[in-house]
């Protein structure tokens, strides 16, 4: 097996920690790239289910190094309860290794996101107020602090020192929040940085060397393409790069390492927090409250409910354009089983004009209305199919549509939760 780079296609919560978790034992090294404590994987152990926000979910793998690349940025308190987590479930971590590079999110990053989205009321983003664009806000001016800064005493003071001289105004004076001092901030920090300062390397030198060994990486895409800040809904994204490119730039190894970029698409859609979804379902409406309440679609996060809606086919296609995909997973398939008929949007109308792949101009999105075919549902239970011959023929239909509209060869099908509920049609 090959190094992978693994993205979400759609708006997040496809079932990417499912199927990381489902061809992980297959790489030597799983690592994160971008993004923070947003994420949520949910994983299981011992026949426990648990999320995991800041730790790849390849950490559930004897003998797979869990990797933090440089792209992520890093809330030390979460990493330190998921170690708790982790010890509880008798989960060993001894292998994770974060990078020195990565930034840190400071409590007033947290304060600034909940600021923030106060101000901006109606117009919220729906963000999951974890700091993560006050943090890479400071990472693009230069006034972050960095997981190798918290290593040395000195400069941490001297870096925190210079934050606060800019967030402490913004924090009193704008948002009328009580400010930090930088005793106050090492109080809790530098203890974090002696629990941590075990597992800090230079991520990218380390990356490299596996691959020289002949090892593969699996590059764990969080969050998706639709909330990429350059190829998602601006400005209701997140503020990273979550698709293909950012597993480049997040770890350091070159694109000529990678092998396959597989792509996570659910059999339906969802989307939490704001922005806009054509094929959004209505509030109350029927079909869309079954979709919720059949795939359980409620944030692992933030536990919000989920926006649901119909496949898109368009960005889906989008989705394998900007990412490069070679194969696409589609998850939830069994879920569509309480069905009659299935709706696929494959184009959408913006006043008269068909467009078959995502408008770049934001107002034409927000007005692209869905065009839709609609087919036969299987109106039965798939969770136990293992195998893409045994699936009903309607079933099979969907699968060879969702391929057609979006170019890429549908490699791995889910069909229920659990590792085994899947069908392996193209993958190794
Ligand atoms: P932030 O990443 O917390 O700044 O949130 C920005 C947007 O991305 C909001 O709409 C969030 O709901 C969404 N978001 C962030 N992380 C995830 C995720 O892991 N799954 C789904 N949506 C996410």
């Amino acid at each position: 097996m090959a190094s992978t780079i693994l993205v979400g296609t759609q708006w997040g919560d496809e079932g990417k920690g499912k199927v990381t978790d489902l061809i992980s034992g297959e790489y030597d090294v799983v690592c994160r790239c971008q993004g923070g404590a947003n994420a949520g994987h949910t994983v299981m152990a011992n026949g426990h289910k648990f999320g995991l926000h800041q730790i790849p979910s390849g950490v559930m793998y004897d003998g797979v190094v869990p990797v933090i690349g440089n792209g992520c940025i890093v809330d030390p308190s979460v990493v330190l309860e998921e170690f708790a987590t982790l010890d509880a479930q008798g989960v060993s971590y001894d292998n994770l290794k974060i990078s020195g590079n990565a930034h840190i999110v400071m409590p007033y990053h947290k304060d600034l996101d909940g600021a923030n989205e106060r101000r901006l009321g109606k117009n919220l983003i729906g963000t999951t107020r974890r700091g993560v664009g006050p943090c890479y806000s400071d990472k693009a001016a230069r006034i972050g602090l960095r997981m190798q800064d918290m290593l040395d005493e000195k400069i941490f003071r001297q870096k925190l020192e210079c934050a606060l001289l800019e967030k402490n105004p913004i924090l009193e004076k704008i948002y009328e929040l009580p400010g930090y001092t930088v005793d106050q901030i090492c109080e809790t920090y530098l203890p974090y940085a002696e629990r941590l300062r075990p597992y800090i390397i230079e991520s990218s030198r380390f990356l490299n060397e596996c691959i020289d060994e002949g090892k593969n990486i699996l590059f764990e895409g969080s969050q998706a393409t639709m909330l990429d800040i350059d190829f998602g809904t601006y400005p209701f994204v997140t503020s990273s790069n979550c698709t293909a490119g950012g597993a480049i730039t997040g770890s350091g190894v070159g694109p000529k390492h990678v092998d396959r970029v597989l792509g996570i698409a659910k059999a339906y859609l969802t989307r939490v927090g704001s922005g806009p979804f054509p094929t959004e379902l209505p509030q109350g409406d029927e079909i869309g409250e079954l979709l919720c309440e059949t795939g359980h679609e409620y944030g692992v996060t933030t536990g919000r409910k989920r926006r649901c809606g119909w496949y898109d086919a368009v960005i889906v296609n989008y989705a394998a354009r900007v990412n490069g995909l070679t194969d696409l997973a589609v998850t939830k398939l069994d879920v569509l089983g309480c069905l009659d008929t299935i709706k696929v949007c494959i184009a959408y109308d913006v006043d008269g004009v068909r467009y078959t792949t995502v408008p770049e101009h934001q107002s034409l999105f927000y007005d692209a209305k869905p065009v839709y075919i609609e087919l036969p549902g299987w109106k039965c239970d798939i969770s136990n199919v293992r195998s893409y011959t045994e699936l009903p023929r309607e079933a099979k239909d969907y699968i060879d549509l969702i391929e057609r509209l979006s170019g890429v060869r549908v490699s791995i099908i889910a069909v229920g939760p659990d590792r085994e509920q899947t069908i392996n049609r193209h993958w190794n």
